[in-house]
This record gives C-alpha cells, structure tokens and sequence, in this order.
C-alpha cells in the first residue's frame, strides 16, 4: 500500500473517504476545525447533543457531507487527549481503516494528528492502516476487505510515514503466516517463506532440516517431530547492521505449524485453532523483517523452530525420555507440552551465538490465558531489568504485557524420577510458570524474557481494529526493543 502526505487541506481532498479524529471533550484539532467550517458546524452540532463523542474507537459514518470534497466521512474516537498513546493511535487508525475497507478503495485520508503528534504515534498509526485494512478471508471468493490503493496520512514526516508502512507490513507479514492453513504451512513451507522473506530485505538465512538438526542432536525438538509426515526445519536468520562488532540480540520464536496435541491429544475445540502455534516463530520473522527493511545498526539473530505436533506411527509417547542439544535428559509426561520441548534446543542453538540477551515467543500455555485472558502476554525472565525493558517497550507501543513471578519453588515441579526434568509440572495450577521454568533450563543464564503470547496472538472474535485470526501480536514491541538496543 502507498503511503504519503496530503496535498490539500480535508475538505477539498477528493479521497474515497477521509477520516477525521476527535477527542473526547474537545479541543477540535486544525483538521476538524476546518471539517467543522466546511460542513457549515456539523461538527459542533453532533458534539453539542452528544451523538458524536470523541469516546475511544466510536465510530460514525457520515455520507455526502456537505461542503467536502470526499464523498464520505468517518468520524473516529480518541479518547481524552492527556491519556492518547501509541496504542489508542494504532487501534484507532485500525478501527477507522477496517470501516473504509469494506469496500475497495483507491484512496483513504486520515487527519488524526493534531498538530501536536510525537513522530512515534505517527508511525504506529501508520502500522495501524495496513493492520485494519487487512483481513483474514485469504481463501474466500468474496471479500470482506480490501487494502487500499493509497494511504494518505496527515502531519507526519518522510521518514515517519516510511517507518509506518514498514511496521505495518511487517505485522501483516506475521498474521499471513498465522492465518495460513496447517495444509499450505507447515515447517518445510515456513522455511521457505522464511529464505524468501532473507533474500527480499537482505537478511542471510540458514535452514536445519531434519538430517542436520540429527547431526546438531536436537533430540528434544525431533522427538516432536515424529509423529509427523512433515519433517522439522530449524531457520536461522541474521541481520549485521553495523560494521563493527556491537552485542547480539537473539529473538527465538516457537514455530508448531500446528498442534493436534499428539497422543495427548487435544479435543476438537482446542483443536481447531492451532494452525496459530507458529505465532512466536511468525513474530520472529515479521519483526526480522522490520529490522532489516528500517537497516537498524544493530546485530540480530532470529532462530525458528518449525515442527508439526501429529499421531503418526512413529510419534513420541509418554514416558519416552529424550536428549536435548545441552545433554538434559527430559521425561515425557504428556506430548501437549510440545513447545517447551521444541524451543529447549531452538535456545541451546541460540546460546551457542553467544547472545548478550535473548526473547522467546511463544504461544506456550493455555494457563497463562487462564491467568491474564486473551489481550495480555505473559512475561517471565531470570533477569528483572532485560524484563523491565521489554515491558516498558510494549507499553510504549500498546501491546499488553505482564510479569509473572519466577520463583524457585515452581522449578521443583518439574524434576523428574527418571531424567534431569520432566515437561510439565505437578497439577495445572501455575502452568505458565512451571512452563516457563522448563525454558530456563536451557538459557545458561544468559539474561533471557519468555513471552507467552498464547491469549493475544489469536483472535478468535473480530474487535472493532481487528476482523479476527492472527494478529501478528509483539512484532511492533521486538522492532522497539531493536530501536533502543545499544
Ligand atoms: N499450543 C498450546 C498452548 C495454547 C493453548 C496456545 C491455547 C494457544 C491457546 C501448548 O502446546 C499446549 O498444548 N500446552 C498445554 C500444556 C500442558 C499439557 C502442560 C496446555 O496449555 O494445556
Ligand atoms: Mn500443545
Ligand atoms: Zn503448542
């Protein structure tokens, strides 16, 4: 999608439709004052008897407003003015662009800024156009959505409006993946989604498949694999930003194309979203994207562990103890608890890039969605400040995070009678955490974040910004942590 700057002030603009923002108890901004003037007081007509409010995310439509040049007119809450952050800004251009792409349009302007815009909400209500404007029916003859041909945003400078669109594509980048069926991606068509994504914005790309990830003894993510007529890829992608040699950051992404549970298998309803377990892995490599595209003078890896979790004949079973890369001897108590099993060697290979710090992705738990619901990720970490950092860079973006302790009491449930660990706890209570202890087993005690993502990475219902599926979640929060690596 093309994204620029307006050429004309919005009542002479001659867009398919333009979208106007309001805050809720005024002030109007310069675009609205000129909005209001043009239609002869419209505006102050409707917020005079309080049918337009200026609330977060309400919406009004108004067709052929007299007096502008555009044919229709969407009003877009929000909210007060002292509480606006980059996360109203992002929904609330979403929210507006979901509306106007109902119908295919060649172009859609928005006059949200009001004149007081920091560059950052710029750019995240940018993202925010690309993310609203595309929907979930890939494989429907009749669309419910339709990009547009051009985006025109108001008040933003070059470079704000090229960061946006990057965001933009980028999180799109990893809901694509997401709402792609298990039959079209599965680890080997991820892998190559992956060397042609590398090969586009110039990252360089290594692929594991199944007989190098033997040979590599990454017993722990193949047991996974086998019970599945897809074999196992292992992606690696590396972004050298700055010539001389700064820290590593490692981003590590859970990739279960999709989870049927294995012979602990899950029940059809729990079933019938888990084409998203490669919401970690998807984040990973849309946030990769994003760092090349913006050529942030940085160094960064990004390493994917892609299974399919199945019942073949040759699946592994309970009590089948298996060997993970670091020589940890694991017990299996239930073939559910696939992904901790898979990023146990993904992180073993990570640590061995000698990283200064590491984020996993991944939609681990159902009991972490039991313990924040289906908006708020998890966090979970051995190191209080690298965890501080990432949550205050999802604040900064709007995407919901919250810690969960870490104590030592949660990693005695998870010894083993018979092997090192086992991978699940005692009983379900505190599920994201003993999952989380799991993982911890495996970082050497490099300064690490474990991201839950298993509530917010899929949504199941549509929101007023969002027609439901994947929602390429913590994209925008890993590009911020890139943005202010050292
Ligand atoms: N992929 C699931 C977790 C999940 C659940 C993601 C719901 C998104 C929505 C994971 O592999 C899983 O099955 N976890 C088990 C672990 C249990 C067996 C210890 C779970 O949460 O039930
Ligand atoms: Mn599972
Ligand atoms: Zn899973």
């Amino acid at each position: 999608m093309k994204i620029t700057a307006p050429k004309k002030p919005i009542a002479e603009l001659a867009a398919d439709v333009v979208v106007l923002g309001l805050y809720e108890n005024g002030p109007l901004s310069a675009a609205a004052t000129e909005f209001n003037r043009a239609t002869g007081g419209l505006l102050e007509r409707l917020l005079g008897r309080d049918d337009v409010s200026g609330k977060r995310y309400q919406m009004t439509t108004l067709l052929a407003p007299p007096g502008i040049a555009a044919p229709q007119a969407i009003l877009i809450g929000l909210g007060e003015r002292a509480k606006l952050d980059a996360g109203v800004a992002f929904r609330a251009a979403a929210a507006a662009a979901k509306a106007a792409s109902a119908k295919s349009r060649k172009q859609v302007a928005f006059f949200l800024d009001d004149g007081t815009w920091p560059a950052p909400l710029h750019e995240q209500g940018i993202a925010g156009i690309l993310f609203g404007s595309e929907g979930q029916d890939l494989y429907r003859a009749e669309k419910k959505q339709f990009p547009f041909g051009e985006a025109i945003w108001s008040g933003a400078d070059k470079s704000a409006l090229a960061t946006g669109a990057i965001l933009g594509e980028s999180v799109n980048l990893a809901r694509h993946l997401v709402n792609e069926p298990p039959q079209e991606l599965y680890p080997e068509s991820f892998a190559e989604h992956a060397v042609a994504i590398a090969k586009e914005c110039g990252l360089s790309c290594e692929v594991w498949d199944q007989k190098r990830l033997e040979k590599e003894r990454c017993g722990s993510l193949l047991a996974v694999a086998r019970g599945s007529s897809r074999p196992p890829r292992l992606v690696i992608l590396r972004h050298n930003g700055s010539a001389k040699k700064g820290p590593l950051l490692a981003l590590v992404g859970k990739g279960v194309t999709f989870d049927s549970g294995g012979l602990s298998l899950k029940p059809s309803d729990s079933m019938l979203t888990m084409k998203m377990d490669m919401s970690g892995a998807a984040a990973v490599l849309g946030a990769m994207h994003a760092i090349a595209k913006l050529k942030l003078p940085i160094q960064v890896v990004g390493l994917m562990g892609l299974v399919e979790n199945m019942t073949g004949p040759a699946a592994y079973k309970l009590g089948d103890v298996l060997t993970a890369r670091n020589g940890r001897t694991i017990e299996v108590h239930n073939t559910d608890a696939e992904g901790r099993l898979v990023l146990a060697d993904v992180l073993c290979v990570a640590v061995e890039q000698k990283p200064a710090k590491i984020i996993d992705l991944a939609t681990l738990t159902g009991a972490c969605v039991v313990a924040l619901g289906l908006d708020v990720a998890g966090l979970m970490t051995n190191d209080a400040a690298w965890c501080e950092t990432i949550s205050a860079a999802a604040t900064r973006v709007g995407e919901p995070a919250w810690q969960l302790p870490m104590f030592p009491e949660f990693g005695e449930q998870i010894k083993s009678e018979v092997a090192d660990i086992k991978n699940v706890g005692e009983g379900r209570w505190g599920g994201a955490i003993t999952a989380a202890k799991f993982l911890e087993e495996f970082v050497n005690g490099t300064p690490w974040t474990h991201l839950d993502i298993a509530g917010p990475a899929f949504a199941e219902k549509p929101k007023p910004w969002i027609g439901g599926g994947g929602t390429g979640c913590f994209v925008r929060t890993l590009v911020e942590v890139a943005r202010h690596w050292k």
